[in-house]
C-alpha cells in the first residue's frame, strides 16, 4: 500500500483502513524493520512458531533483452515507483531531464509511471508524495511521452478507470495514431469485443480519436503529449554517446489467434529516456526454494514445494510470490484464504516450537540490536506524517529515512 500504490490514487490507498482494523484486533502482533534472512532466519521462525507463510510479493523488474537497455536513461519501472512513493532503499535524486520519453508496455504500471511522468508537478500536491518527490518533478522538462504496446488497442491489460483517468490529466493532449484502428482482426471482433473491459476501453479511446481530430481543426493545443503506440514491438535502444537517444520498434499485425507477426517494417522514436514497465518478477529468499523462471516460490494452493515437489512443512506462501505478479490487491484475499485453508488442513505436520513464551521473539530481536517496530509504532509514524502533512494542508508526508521512520516509530 505505501510502496506500490500510486500517490494520486487516494482510493487505492484507503484499502490501508481495512488492514489498519485487522493490525489493531489485538490477534495479531506486527514486528516491523526485520528482514528475513538476515534479523532472523528459518531456524529462528522454527523455534518460536507453528508455520510461517511468506508473502514477499514481487518487487523487481522482468527482464528485457534488448540491445541498448543497459544505456543511460533506461530505467526499470519498479525502481521509478520505489523512487516516487518514497521508499528509504533508492536514491532520494531521480534524473529526470528527457523532453520525450518512452514506456514500454501495457499494463496498469505503465499507466502509473506514465501518469506520474507526464502529470504537473502541482496537480501531485495534494497528494502524500514526500518533498524530495515533488521537487524532482517540479523541474521534470518532458512534453512528449510515448507509450508502446507490441499488440493492439483490444488486448491491452489495462483496467478501463485507470485508461479512462489517464485521459483526465491537465494540459495534456491524448495521441493515437489511425493505423494502429484499421487492422482486420477476427480474433479481436470475435472474441475480445465481447468482453466487457475491452468494450469500455474501445470506447474511451474512440473517443480520443474523436478529441484529436477535433484538435486539429481548432488548434488549441496543451503543452504536454501522450502518444499511444500500439502493434509496436520493441527491437533496440539507439544509443549516443552511451545514453538512450531513441527506440526502434518493429510494427507487428494480428495473427488471427490473438499472437502478432513481425512486418518487416521499422521505426525509430527519438527519445532521450525510456522506461520498461513490462511485468515485475520475485526474488529468492535464504533457505526457501526458487522457481527461477517464473519468479515464484514453487507451491501446490500455496503449500511450498522443495525442488523434487515434495511439500516442505510448516512454509508456506501466499501473494505475488506464490502465483507471480498477476492481479489486483482484491485478488490476494482469496489467494490467501487458499493457502490459509491449507496451513489448517496441515495442522499436524506443524513445527514444534521450543520457544513459545510472548516475550520470546521480542528477546530475540532485542539480544541481536535489531531496531524492530510494532503496531504502535506504526500508529506513532502514520501520526507524525499526517501531523506534518496537516501543517502544509497536504493529506499526509511521508518520511522517506529509514533511520528517520525507524526513530519516530520507536519515539526516540
Ligand atoms: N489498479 C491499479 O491502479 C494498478 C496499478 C498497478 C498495477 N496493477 C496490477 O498489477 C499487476 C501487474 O501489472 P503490470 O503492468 O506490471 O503487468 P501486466 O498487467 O502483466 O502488463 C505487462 C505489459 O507488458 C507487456 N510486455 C511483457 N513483455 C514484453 C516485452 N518483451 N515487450 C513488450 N511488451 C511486453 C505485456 O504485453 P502482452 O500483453 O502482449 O504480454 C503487457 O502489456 C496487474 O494485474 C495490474 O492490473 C494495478
Amino acid at each position: 500500500m505505501r510502496y506500490g500504490v500510486s500517490p494520486d490514487h487516494p482510493r487505492i490507498k484507503g484499502i490501508i483502513t481495512a488492514l489498519r482494523d485487522v493490525l489493531d484486533s489485538g490477534q495479531i502482533r506486527y514486528f516491523g524493520n526485520v528482514r528475513y534472512g538476515q534479523d532472523i532466519t528459518l531456524a529462528d521462525l522454527k523455534t518460536h512458531y507453528h508455520a510461517v507463510i511468506f508473502s514477499t510479493g514481487a518487487i523487481r523488474d522482468a527482464a528485457l533483452t534488448i540491445p541498448g537497455i543497459e544505456a543511460d536513461g533506461s530505467y526499470g519501472a519498479a525502481d521509478f515507483v520505489s523512487w516516487f512513493d518514497g521508499h528509504p532503499d533508492v536514491p532520494r535524486t531521480w534524473p529526470l531531464e528527457a523532453a520525450e520519453v518512452g514506456v514500454i508496455g501495457n499494463g496498469n504500471v505503465a499507466l502509473d509511471i506514465s501518469r506520474m511522468l507526464i502529470k504537473h508537478a502541482d496537480d501531485l500536491l495534494p497528494t502524500e508524495i514526500p518533498d524530495n518527490v515533488y521537487q524532482g518533478l517540479k523541474a521534470n522538462p518532458i512534453q512528449d511521452l510515448h507509450l508502446f504496446g507490441r499488440r493492439g488497442p483490444k488486448y491491452v491489460k489495462f483496467t478501463p478507470l485507470e485508461l479512462r483517468e489517464l485521459g483526465e490529466v491537465r494540459d495534456v493532449d491524448m495521441v493515437l495514431d489511425e493505423r494502429d484502428f484499421a487492422h482486420d482482426d477476427a480474433y479481436a471482433d470475435e472474441t475480445l469485443a465481447k468482453n466487457k473491459q475491452v468494450l469500455v476501453m474501445t470506447r474511451v479511446m474512440d473517443k480520443w480519436l474523436q478529441d484529436q481530430r477535433e484538435r486539429e481543426e481548432s488548434g488549441k493545443h496543451a503543452s504536454r503529449r501522450l502518444h499511444m503506440h500500439f502493434w509496436s514491438k520493441p527491437i533496440e535502444v539507439v544509443v549516443e554517446d552511451g545514453r538512450v537517444a531513441g527506440l526502434k520498434i518493429e510494427r507487428t499485425a494480428p495473427d488471427g489467434d490473438g499472437g502478432v507477426i513481425d512486418t518487416g517494417e521499422f521505426e525509430v522514436i527519438p527519445m532521450q529516456a525510456l522506461y520498461r514497465a513490462i511485468g515485475y518478477f520475485g526474488s529468492p529468499l535464504d533457505e526457501i526454494p526458487f522457481d527461477e523462471t517464473a519468479g515464484v516460490i514453487p507451491n501446490s494452493q500455496g503449500r511450498v514445494l522443495d525442488l523434487e515437489g515434495h511439500q516442505i512443512p510448516g512454509v508456506y506462501a501466499t501473494g505475488w510470490i506464490k502465483r507471480g505478479p498477476v492481479g489486483l490487491i482484491g485478488h490476494t484475499k482469496s489467494d490467501a484464504m487458499e493457502t490459509l485453508e491449507c496451513l489448517l488442513e496441515d495442522r499436524a505436520q506443524w513445527w514444534e516450537p521450543e520457544a513459545t513464551e510472548t516475550d520470546a521473539m521480542p528477546a530475540l530481536l532485542r539480544s541481536r540490536e535489531v531496531p524492530y517496530t510494532t503496531i504502535e509504532g506504526w500508529h506513532r509514524l502514520d501520526a507524525h506524517e499526517l501531523g506534518l502533512g496537516e501543517a502544509e494542508g497536504r493529506t499526509r508526508i511521508k518520511v522517506v529515512p529509514r533511520d528517520d521512520m525507524t526513530r519516530i516509530a520507536r519515539g526516540e
